[in-house]
């Protein structure tokens, strides 16, 4: 058991990491974490982090419901409404929605104009990725919230400097009672290579000595509502035990490594399936080829199929050819849901002569659509969605600011004012503050243009024929 075994090689030491606060990293979409909906499925004024936005996100919740019941096949929810609406965020909100790990994959319309591969295929390969894969497997364990992290530091046999870790002793606390492990210097470095620290959760296979990071205790649960961070309780049970690992995968990820049977999981491996990228090896016959094994492990209990969301975002960037496919797709058994999201009118259809259609969509597949709307924000929704980023993101705002900011909200955009807050944090801590000041947006809007008064700009500039 390699739990247990010191090489006689041991790997070198770093530094151990300070306990506590581990950095999140914040995306765009950081503070979304549902619809919001209350159970009767009236959305709640400020719930989930999401603002405003009633109507379409308890039209949302009318999908979700259709799509847990299984009524949704064959058909597509598509979001249409100006920049910065909240589509993208809707979309993500449907999918965490669905549970917990089912696969989201984001995508723009343009992408499949690539020059590598079919156009049909890069849409292809996006439905794929949005069908998960839950694969259970019994295996033996520890697990337990980390109590102590100890290594051992030895004189390093090989050269004259430095020292090197000989062995890790580590802490794992259960309900039911402590037990201190003596481990190898490997599982050391996997430990800091999954960042981490005092009070998460974790759990080491005993077979392979992978390390898993399950969440924080939540002991350490703070009394925030938005964080990234996932706060679990204290396992139950003996710190050494059999458990049910869950493993998630997409069908886009058996599609690629069997493509590619050589690849491993180092790092240097995965670096050189980027650049020799061979994505026209995925063959349709292939794919044929994974499914009939997915199915086999459905069949045997081994592995459950968990239908995701692809997310088509400036869906009228794509041409006929592509919106014919896309209705196959929409078709086949095995479909994830699909959102389209657009801000066009009525325009032509990419690709046609002739065919001038809402959104540039071909009716065909709009008939198959269920159209919700989103509105643009009010001075007051935004200042309250300024606010949520701001706390998430761990700025602090000084007088005036949000009221400032949710001005200019109304008039450029909401994404526009949350571009904004970064940008002036810095400037603000170049000038030795952690508060962002009215001064900061004002230089901000010196710096940086929002798209409209850009346009104006350039318009006005531009010498008429
Ligand atoms: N109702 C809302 N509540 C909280 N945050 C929101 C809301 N709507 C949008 N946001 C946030 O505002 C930003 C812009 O929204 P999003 O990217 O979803 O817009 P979009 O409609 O997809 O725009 P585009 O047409 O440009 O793609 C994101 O950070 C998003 O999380
Ligand atoms: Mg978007």
């Amino acid at each position: 058991m390699k739990v247990a075994a010191v090489p006689a090689v041991a790997a070198p030491a770093a530094s151990a990491p300070a306990p506590g606060a581990r950095p999140s990293r914040v995306a765009t979409h950081s503070h979304i974490k549902g619809l919001g909906l209350s159970p009767s499925g009236d959305a709640l004024d400020q719930s989930a982090g999401f603002v405003g936005q009633r109507l379409a996100r308890e039209a949302c919740g009318v999908v979700v419901d259709l799509i847990k019941s299984r009524k949704f096949s064959g058909r597509a929810l598509l979001l249409v409404g100006a920049p910065g609406t909240g589509k993208t965020a809707l979309a993500l909100a449907v999918a965490q929605e669905l549970g917990a790990k089912v696969p989201f994959c984001p995508m723009v319309g343009s992408e499949v104009y690539s020059a590598e591969v079919k156009k049909t295929e890069v849409l292809a390969e996006a439905f794929r990725r949005a069908i998960g894969l839950r694969i259970k497997e019994t295996k033996e364990v520890y697990e337990g919230e980390l109590t102590e992290l100890t290594p051992t530091e030895a004189e390093n046999p090989l050269s004259s400097y430095g020292k090197t870790v000989s062995n890790v002793v580590i802490g794992l606390k259960t309900v039911k009672g402590t037990k201190q492990l003596r481990l190898d210097p490997s599982i050391y470095e996997a430990i800091l290579k999954e960042k981490i620290v005092v009070g998460d959760v974790i759990y080491i296979e005993a077979n392979t000595g992978a390390v898993k990071r399950v969440g924080r205790s939540d002991a350490y649960a703070s009394s925030f509502d938005l964080e990234s961070e996932t706060y679990v309780p204290l396992p139950k049970g003996e710190v050494h035990k059999r458990k049910e690992l869950v493993q998630d995968v997409t069908l886009g990820d058996l599609d690629n490594a069997n493509a590619r049977p050589q690849g491993g999981q180092d790092i240097m491996s995965i670096m050189s399936q980027l650049v020799k990228s061979q994505r026209t090896e995925v063959t349709e016959k292939l794919r044929r080829e994974v499914n009939r094994v997915v199915k086999s492990y459905v069949d045997q209990g081994v592995a459950e199929v968990v239908p995701g969301v692809v997310f088509i975002d400036e869906v009228h960037m794509l041409d006929i050819e592509c919106f014919t496919y896309l209705n196959s797709l929409l078709e086949s058994p095995m479909a994830p849901t699909v959102i389209l999201a657009t801000n066009r009118g009525t325009s032509l259809v990419k690709g046609s002569i002739d065919i001038v259609s809402p959104h540039g969509i071909p009716n065909d597949l709009l008939d198959r659509c269920m159209i919700v709307k989103t509105e643009p924000y009010s001075r007051d929704e935004v200042s309250k969605v300024v606010q949520l980023r701001a706390g998430i993101e761990g700025l602090s705002l000084g007088e005036g600011v949000v009221a400032k900011l949710a001005g200019e909200g109304e008039t450029a955009s909401l994404r526009y004012v949350l571009q904004l807050l970064t940008p002036a944090s810095i400037i603000a801590s170049l000038q030795g503050r952690t508060e962002i000041t009215l001064e900061d947006i004002g230089e901000m809007n010196d710096l940086f243009l929002d798209a409209r008064t850009s346009a104006a700009l350039m318009s006005a500039s531009t010498p008429k024929p």
